[in-house]
């Protein structure tokens, strides 16, 4: 077992909340995706992340709290509709862009007057953040617990495969299980009229409609979010997505589709939720067995499907 890696007793999680607190590393699980936490605003420690990530500094990270009544200490100017969003759907996989209070630092927000903000909804996360904020801290700032550019980790032991040889000895994993959604929140652009989706989630587009009675506006915008990159989310093999597998390839696909002779199965969902859930440990699978291509058919549909096709469609264009 990894040095790294810890129960979520009471005890491992007050201890948790100290390291985070003396500026050390923490990754948690929650119900998206591990992040990688560090005090939010400890700028040593958040400069941390950055390195172990390998991830450019000008890329924002999450700010992560424990309840709505923290959002006024990193964000000013909340819209109505936002708050609308915060109070139907956290905890849960919804991350608000809003404009950032003097507690947010550059050091957070990539250098831009905005700052993301997420209650999330697992118990370890939740009960960490609690005890963290107890202690005196304000928020965790926390990316997905990969390397830059890599498949998000859904397990800790997937934590610790990617950054074990990056970690520095009093940093921890809290091994909380499988993530229950699979994929990375819905982050939804605040400091607009309507509402925006920056990046699709388990919060669909017509889930912020009915629950704001607002719109939610279509246009793009020039906005630094490295998980809209073009190439992001990728394994080391190969992903194809319009394809018909051929032996020696990897599959994923919804479990009512026939696994072609010779072709490495590598999971099939019984619906989309769980082909959301099982996506990225497929993937990863997918390169501990060495395979060099892997093909995927998508889901088709709105919500999370549509979720899904985003990342593959990110994790086709490679690494
Ligand atoms: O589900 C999640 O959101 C997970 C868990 C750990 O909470 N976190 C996550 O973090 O996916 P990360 O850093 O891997 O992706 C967050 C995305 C990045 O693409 C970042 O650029 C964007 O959120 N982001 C953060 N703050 C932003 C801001 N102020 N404006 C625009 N985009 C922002
Ligand atoms: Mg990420």
């Amino acid at each position: 077992m990894s040095q790294f890696l810890s129960n979520c007793t009471a005890d491992a999680i007050a201890s948790a909340a100290k390291r985070l607190i003396a500026g050390e590393l923490v990754a948690f699980p929650t119900e998206t995706v591990y992040g990688l936490g560090a005090d939010a605003s400890n700028s040593k420690a958040v400069a941390r992340i950055y390195s172990v990530k390998g991830r450019p500094s000008d890329h924002p990270l999450i700010v992560h709290i424990a309840s709505i009544d923290r959002m006024g200490d990193w964000a000013s100017d909340v819209p109505e509709y936002a708050i609308a969003l915060a109070r139907k759907f956290w905890p849960g996989p919804m991350t608000l862009v809003l404009k950032r209070s003097e507690l947010a630092g550059d050091f957070v927000t990539g250098g831009q007057d905005t700052v993301g903000v997420r209650v999330p909804d697992h118990v370890v996360a939740l009960a960490l953040l609690e005890a963290f904020e107890k202690a005196g801290g304000k928020g965790v700032a926390a990316p997905s617990a990969n390397r830059f550019g890599h498949v998000s980790p859904t397990t800790a032991a997937a934590v610790v495969e990617e950054l074990a040889g990056y970690l520095s000895k009093d940093d921890l994993v809290l091994d909380g299980g499988a993530c229950a959604v699979g994929v990375e929140s819905t982050i939804i652009d605040c400091t607009g009229l309507l509402p925006r989706v920056l990046r699709p989630g388990a919060i669909s587009v017509a889930m912020i409609e009915k629950s704001t009675g607002s719109k939610v506006s279509q246009g793009s915008k020039e906005i630094r979010v490295s998980g809209s990159l073009e190439n992001h989310y990728a394994p080391a093999a190969k992903v194809f997505l319009c394809k018909t597998p051929i032996s020696g390839q990897g599959f994923i696909a919804h479990e009512n589709i026939e696994t072609p002779e010779g072709v490495v199965r590598l999971a099939s969902p019984r619906n989309d939720v769980e082909f959301a859930q099982i996506l990225y440990s497929a993937l990863r699978e997918a390169d501990t067995r060495g395979l060099l291509e892997v093909v995927v058919l998508q889901p088709i549909g709105d919500g999370i499907a549509y979720a899904i096709r985003d990342r593959l469609s990110r994790a086709a264009n490679g690494r």
